[in-house]
């Protein structure tokens, strides 16, 4: 009798199609199915696939069909919070990627109907599975860096990668920042942020509907300053994939994550770029990297081991104090949160 996992992954585009290839690799998994509502599409990452991975054109009829453990539901963010409340209900264990849902209402109705099911919920914030943050965050909890004075978090990519897919939908802050939010509260633990203040900017691309860059001072409970920049504008022959750095200056050191620079740079009569070697490369036809660390860490905690993943409650932190920083940088205000624990953001559409 098998124990593996059995997997299923909603979404069949690009964060999709990485998760189905992970899984179906992963000797504790079996991936049983993949989902799209473009059956097309759903279809055909299954044939890639092989090894009797079926198709299904909804989540229902996932359901409805598969005895499941595990659902990883990679939809456009505004669409995770129905597959997530119906798989839920099913008693199935839950990946989502990041950053939970669109608004803190449809996250919060996430992490209850999980409760209230009794099954797990780990969110997909990779960074924590990127060794060059994960030590940079050992050196505060052994003591190294003392009380931390100032964060700088730099999130900068070309305006041919992001916009392209997602503009139009969510701001930028929502894909990008989100990261370094995630990161800068795992960081900060025992600290929540007490005030925002933003401003971001669209003059290239607020004619497909989205921002430029952002760039925001957030001011937390333990007197720690943070500042956030992203942008997705740099010119397509930037030469880094993603520019992000993440630099802290503690009472009794400091320390710079550097991402910027890839180890592996390409150029030729066309081309000019970084390519990653850090997130999802694929190698001997297999995604590894940090994607690949964290789905194989939630398998491992389905198996009984600690969890290692953000959870849904993380997520929510994220995502209010992200939606802060977007509502500072729409109305030019500084936006002031209650203390920890309190559920800042009650407007509907959050
Ligand atoms: N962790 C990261 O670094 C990272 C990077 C990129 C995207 N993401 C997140 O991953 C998620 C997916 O993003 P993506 O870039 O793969 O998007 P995508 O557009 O490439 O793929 C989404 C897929 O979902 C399908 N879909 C839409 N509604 C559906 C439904 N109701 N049922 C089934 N399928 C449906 C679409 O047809 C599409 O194939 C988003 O939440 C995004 O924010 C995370």
């Amino acid at each position: 009798m098998s124990n593996k996992s059995k997997v299923a992954v909603i979404g069949a585009g690009f964060m999709g199609s990485m998760h189905a290839s992970i899984f179906a690799g992963d000797p504790r998994a079996e991936l049983v199915a993949v989902v799209d509502s473009d059956f097309a599409r759903a279809t055909a990452l299954a044939a890639q696939l092989g090894g009797g991975v079926k198709a299904h054109a909804s989540h229902q009829e996932l359901l409805a069909a598969e005895e499941l453990d595990l659902v990883s539901i990679c939809t456009p963010d505004h669409l995770h919070l129905q597959p997530a409340l119906d798989i839920a209900a099913k008693g199935v264990n839950l990946f989502i990627e990041k950053p939970i849902a669109s608004t803190i209402e449809d996250g919060q109705k996430i992490v209850d109907a999980c409760k209230a099911a009794n099954v797990k919920l780990a969110v997909g914030y990779l960074l924590r599975f990127d060794p060059r943050y994960y030590k940079a965050r050992e050196l505060i909890t052994n003591g190294q860096i003392g009380t931390p004075i100032h964060i700088y978090a730099r999130r900068n990519s070309a305006r041919t990668e992001g916009p392209k897919r997602y503009a139009g939908t969510l701001p930028l802050a929502l894909h990008v920042t989100v990261h370094d939010v995630d990161m800068v509260l795992w960081m900060l633990e025992g600290q929540t942020p007490v005030s925002v203040y933003a401003q971001q900017t669209d003059i290239l691309l607020g004619s497909i509907g989205t921002q430029d860059t952002i760039a925001g001072i957030v001011r937390f409970s333990g007197g720690t300053l943070v500042t956030f920049e992203s942008a997705w504008s740099l010119p397509a022959g930037a030469r880094h994939m993603i520019d992000a750095r993440l630099e802290m200056i503690g009472t009794e050191g400091s320390f710079e994550v550097q991402c910027g620079d890839s180890g592996l740079y390409f150029a030729d009569n066309q081309a000019s770029r970084e390519i990653d070697t850090q997130h999802w490369p694929t190698i001997g036809g297999q995604v590894g990297g940090d994607l690949r660390a964290q789905l194989s860490s939630v398998l491992a905690w389905l198996d009984g081991a600690p969890c290692q993943v953000a959870s849904g409650e993380e997520a929510i932190r994220s995502l209010e104090l992200t939606r802060a920083l977007v509502r500072s940088a729409e109305t030019g205000e500084v936006v002031r949160l209650p203390s920890a624990h309190q559920n800042f953001a009650t407007r509907k559409g959050e």
